[in-house]
């Protein structure tokens, strides 16, 4: 079953980033499905703000990929939005492949696009409107058997 969540601001679904950061582990990968402003890269910045991220996050619209370092106890992240990639074939093209097997934890925006080159044991994320686009569901899903980190208050 997945985790379930409402979000009713920009500000929730930032503050639901921020703890979903806190139970991830080094070189886990995060798939953000949702249409069109639906909230990943606002997701996104609440995840790198609860890794330790320091620099604020953008949408990587122009740059596909993003890295960020990590702050003193936290992880970095590395950020992609598949959005313009047609196929899996770009992906490797881009040279993203290797940048998913580090300690850095990846977060990918239109993952749909790029599905066939991604691994099984991801944490699925699927970005919703609901109440005439009032609000998003955001349901989480994280891959049986897994292990959440239990970082506590490490990084703040
Ligand atoms: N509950 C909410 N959660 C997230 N964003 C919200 C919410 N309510 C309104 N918004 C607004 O919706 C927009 C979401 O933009 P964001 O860039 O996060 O979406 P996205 O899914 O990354 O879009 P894209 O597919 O273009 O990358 C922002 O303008 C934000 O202020
Ligand atoms: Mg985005």
């Amino acid at each position: 079953m997945p985790e379930r969540y409402i979000s009713r601001s920009s500000e929730e679904t930032e503050n639901l980033g921020i703890s979903l950061a806190k139970r991830l582990l080094p070189g886990d990968i995060l798939l953000l499905f949702g249409d069109l402003a639906a909230g990943k890269t606002t997701l996104t910045r609440g995840i790198a703000k609860g890794l330790g991220v320091v620099d604020d996050v953008s949408s990587p619209t122009f740059t596909i990929m993003q890295q960020y370092v990590a702050g003193p106890g936290g992880l970095a992240m590395n950020h992609f939005d598949a959005y313009r990639l047609r196929n899996e074939d770009d992906w490797y093209m881009e040279g993203f492949d290797e940048l998913l097997y580090t300690d850095a934890v990846s977060v990918i925006e239109w993952p749909a696009n790029v599905l066939a080159a991604l691994p099984h044991n991801v944490i699925e994320i699927h970005l919703t409107f609901i109440e005439q686009g009032e609000a998003r569901q955001i349901d989480i899903h994280f891959p049986g058997a897994r292990e959440t980190a239990d970082r506590g208050n490490e990084v703040d």
